[in-house]
């Protein structure tokens, strides 16, 4: 017979034992981060289906070392992602900067899904500069009665832009035909004022788009930095997520795309890896008869030890 006291040290004690083996949480890899270039791809994003959150899906994809940002106006290449600021850095060769204009309508401009619309979208602070729209862009319906959309954002507009040795060889005149005969040449908005960056539905040649990340405005657009800056949020519903981690866990989602699940191990949670430890009816057969065998060998060794000891 096991005195009492024993019982009582010996089955936490085992317990303990036991959720070494079966716990998920102990020595557990995040099998969802991985890396594309030098840029680590983290929760929310990932690169495999299943992994993340499913707002991020099918999102980014890894060639060549070159992570690459795919959405339906097309790819772009991520230069950054800062998990801090929940921003992305995107470009693409197609964008206008201040080195050279590309025309012809060969930009990808922006435009998503509209499932994805609450999860990321341009930052506010972030420019599209419009170059070569036509006069019967939908930009410009009801102008010049009605004001034109253009406008700066953030300190950064067409105005300046002109500035740039890209609008040279257009021998642009400075004075400008903002408000003269036509429409102007360039039109600058943020993303907000559209919704979408589509050349071809606003009639436009090419597009610039360029953002600041000084707290101060840089003087002229030779120090903008041209790219496209996202903003994605987790839309609030991320204590799913924190609690699946703090167990030990990797954020994924369901088949179906839509349900978040929490990773643990070889098994899945429908809230997080504590639930699935405590509830023996989720562990897999051969774990389960490893546990027992585990439990009756240390039972028959502590009990022969018991037995030695009340000699
Ligand atoms: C990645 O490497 C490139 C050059 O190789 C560098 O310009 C860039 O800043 C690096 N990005 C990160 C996130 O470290
Ligand atoms: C757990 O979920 C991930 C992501 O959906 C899936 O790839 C994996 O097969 C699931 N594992 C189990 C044991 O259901
Ligand atoms: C852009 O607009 C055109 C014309 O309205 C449309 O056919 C196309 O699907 C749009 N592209 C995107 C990516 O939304
Ligand atoms: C934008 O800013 C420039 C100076 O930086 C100014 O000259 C111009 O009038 C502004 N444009 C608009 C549309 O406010």
């Amino acid at each position: 017979m096991l005195p009492s006291s024993t019982m009582f040290i010996f089955f936490p004690a085992l317990y303990f034992i036991l959720s070494a083996f079966v716990s998920p949480s102990s020595g557990h890899v995040n099998s969802c981060r991985s890396f594309c270039g030098n840029i680590t791809v983290d929760y929310p994003f990932a690169l495999q289906y299943g992994c993340g959150h499913p707002g991020f899906r099918d999102l980014l994809f890894c060639m060549n070392d070159v992570l690459m940002f795919h959405i339906s106006s097309g790819s772009y290449r991520v230069l950054d992602i800062d998990y801090a600021y929940q921003a992305l850095t995107l470009h693409e060769p197609h964008l206008s900067t201040c080195d050279s204009i590309v025309l012809g309508g060969r930009g990808n401009g922006f435009a998503m899904e509209p499932w994805r619309e609450p999860y990321m979208n341009p930052a506010a602070d972030n420019v599209f500069m419009l170059i070569g729209c036509s006069a019967e862009s939908p930009l410009f319906q009801g102008f010049p009665g009605k004001h034109l959309p253009c406008r700066n954002v953030s300190g950064m507009g067409c105005e300046d832009y002109y500035g740039c040795p890209a609008w040279d060889m257009f021998g642009h005149k400075r004075a400008g035909s903002m408000f003269g005969s036509g429409p102007p040449e360039c039109c600058a908005l943020p993303y907000e004022a559209t919704k979408a960056i589509n050349l071809t539905k606003l009639e436009c040649e090419g597009y610039s788009s360029a953002y600041s990340l000084a707290p101060l405005r840089i003087d002229g657009p030779g120090g903008w930095s041209y790219g496209i800056r996202v903003k994605y949020s987790m839309q609030g519903n991320d204590e799913f997520c924190g609690a699946c981690e703090a167990t030990g866990g990797t954020c994924g989602y369901g088949s179906d795309g839509i349900r978040q699940v929490c990773m643990c191990g070889n098994l899945n949670s429908t809230s997080n890896c504590d639930s699935v430890s405590s509830s023996p009816g989720t562990m897999p057969r051969g774990m389960k008869m490893f546990a027992g065998l585990l439990t009756y060998m240390i039972l028959r060794m502590t009990t022969k030890q018991i037995q030695i000891a009340s000699w």
